[in-house]
């Protein structure tokens, strides 16, 4: 109760109790449950930290009795059990009410990710979801969604993973409404959707190394696609754009273990499996820690930028026998368990760096950062990919074996539950900060 006295005696925070009594009711409760802690992201587990060890404290339980006129602070309310609940750590398990679409009810769905379309046989890989270890993670409703992202705006910045979890979006969401398309071109790799009942916008940005890149040779002469990476500059595409937005996910991955050539200063650095002359060859961690250091870099210094920030981990493929472009496959039919397999080799590389730079873009406390650490859950997910289903079998693709994206409905729309719940728990920080605010002005005197 201590850290309650400090917002009692403050003379607006009074006014404010007297004005609104349900609403403090709520308040009181909610601060005997958290105290704000920031900055807040841990390791895998941003969730851990919010929780204080306050268990015992009777106003903790009251919390879940309370009930209020206002919609909002309903919706933010998350038990204790979800508090400490560390989402991205478990396991999937059956769920037999999935999917909860199909590619005749929704027309988002990438061609390539409409596995059924193109004759998948099996779709025991869409009835699962995920359960973490301590607690139950709901299942996105799009109701609820929707009310709380109302006149907000959410950008997906990255590769086409994040342009795949954008469309799982809107398949979900299309049991309340379907999005009109707003975009400001034709340019199908900058997107623009807009929820008009909701005044809610979601947009794409395609940038797959979040940094300036172009292609080396763009005739493609030579047939190889060889990319100028310029590590540490902006690519304006998207930064340029992304002071109106309140959230943005951040992903970035399979891109960067393609061939180039990296720059800094200008100057080339080395470069990624390019077997040029005389250039140093860069493991793919060297880029891959660059180029998030520069998008976080590039929102930290962003004046206007106000959103919060979501780094979206990497989601590992999942080619067995061969790589993607000689003869891998991924034809696993069923989730893998938390002790069937583990995070390990260049996966484990690209996680630990992202995570790395990640908490250092935090440390500069400018900005709100959070982890969407989806990688743990996608590890464990063989199944969910398209495989050769995304495309006719005698249609010459690239990528004939797609062990990289995710059919939908399938797997990935798990991570719209993950960003409900980190939505939910944005707008509670939310009703504290504004909150403890008095009491914050009064330690500043
Ligand atoms: C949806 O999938 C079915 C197979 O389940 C397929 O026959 C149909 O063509 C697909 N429809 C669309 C619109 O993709
Ligand atoms: C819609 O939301 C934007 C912010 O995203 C806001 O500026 C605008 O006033 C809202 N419009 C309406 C009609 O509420
Ligand atoms: C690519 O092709 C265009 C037109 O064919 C030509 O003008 C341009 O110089 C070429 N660029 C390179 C880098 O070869
Ligand atoms: C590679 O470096 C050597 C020694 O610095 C130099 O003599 C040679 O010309 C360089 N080759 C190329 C292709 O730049
Ligand atoms: C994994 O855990 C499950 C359930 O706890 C158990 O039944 C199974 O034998 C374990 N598998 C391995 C490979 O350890």
């Amino acid at each position: 109760m201590e850290h309650l006295l400090p917002f009692k005696k403050t003379r607006n925070a009074k006014n404010h109790i007297k004005n609104t009594a349900v609403i403090t009711v709520i308040a009181l409760a909610l601060l005997a449950v958290i105290r704000l802690n920031y900055p807040i992201p841990q390791y895998s587990s941003p969730i851990l930290s919010i929780h204080n060890n306050n268990n015992n404290n009777p106003e903790v339980l009251s919390v879940h009795h309370v009930r209020s006129n206002n919609p909002t602070v309903d919706m933010i309310k998350i038990t204790d059990d979800q508090e400490k609940c560390d989402v991205f750590t478990g396991e999937w398990v059956p769920n037999p009410d999935a999917p909860y679409y199909t590619n005749t009810t929704c027309w988002a769905i990438h061609e390539h990710q409409n596995c059924m379309k193109y004759g998948r046989p099996d779709s025991d890989f869409m009835k699962w979801k995920w359960k973490p270890d301590g607690c139950d993670l709901q299942v996105l409703n799009p109701f609820q969604f929707l009310d709380i992202v109302r006149g907000k705006s959410l950008a997906f910045v990255g590769d086409s993973v994040g342009r795949n979890q954008m469309q799982s979006m809107i398949c979900l969401l299309s049991r309340v409404e379907y999005p009109i398309d707003v975009s400001p071109t034709t340019d199908e790799h900058f997107k623009r959707w807009k929820y008009v009942n909701y005044n809610f916008t979601m947009a794409y940005f395609w940038s797959p190394f979040l940094v300036r890149s172009n292609e080396r040779d763009p005739n493609r002469s030579t047939n190889t696609d060889l990319f100028n990476l310029y590590l540490d500059e902006y690519d304006e595409s998207w930064t340029n754009q992304i002071d109106e937005f309140d959230y943005v996910i951040l992903n970035a991955g399979h891109w960067l273990t393609r061939t180039a050539i990296y720059y800094e200063n200008r100057r080339i650095v080395g470069c990624r499996y390019c077997q040029l002359p005389n250039l140093t060859d860069l493991p793919v961690a060297y880029g891959y820690r660059r180029v998030f250091r520069t998008a976080f870099r590039s929102l930290n210094e962003r004046e206007n930028y106000k959103g919060v920030t979501f780094l979206r981990t990497f989601a590992p493929s999942h080619f067995e026998g061969g790589p993607w472009n000689a003869g891998g496959d991924c034809v696993r039919r069923r989730p893998f368990r938390s002790n069937e397999t583990v995070l390990e080799g260049l996966n484990m590389d690209m996680y630990m760096t992202q995570l790395e730079e990640f908490r250092a873009a935090e440390k500069m406390g400018k900005k709100r950062f959070r982890l969407l650490d989806t990688t743990q859950a996608m590890l464990l997910r063989p199944d969910g990919h398209p495989s050769r289903y995304g495309h006719w079998p005698n249609e010459k693709v690239t990528l004939y074996n797609d062990c990289v994206h995710w059919c939908l409905p399938g797997p990935i729309d798990t991570w719209a539950d993950l960003l409900h719940h980190m939505i939910k728990m944005e707008a509670r920080r939310w009703y504290n900060e504004r909150l403890l605010q008095p009491q914050k002005k009064k330690k500043m005197h």
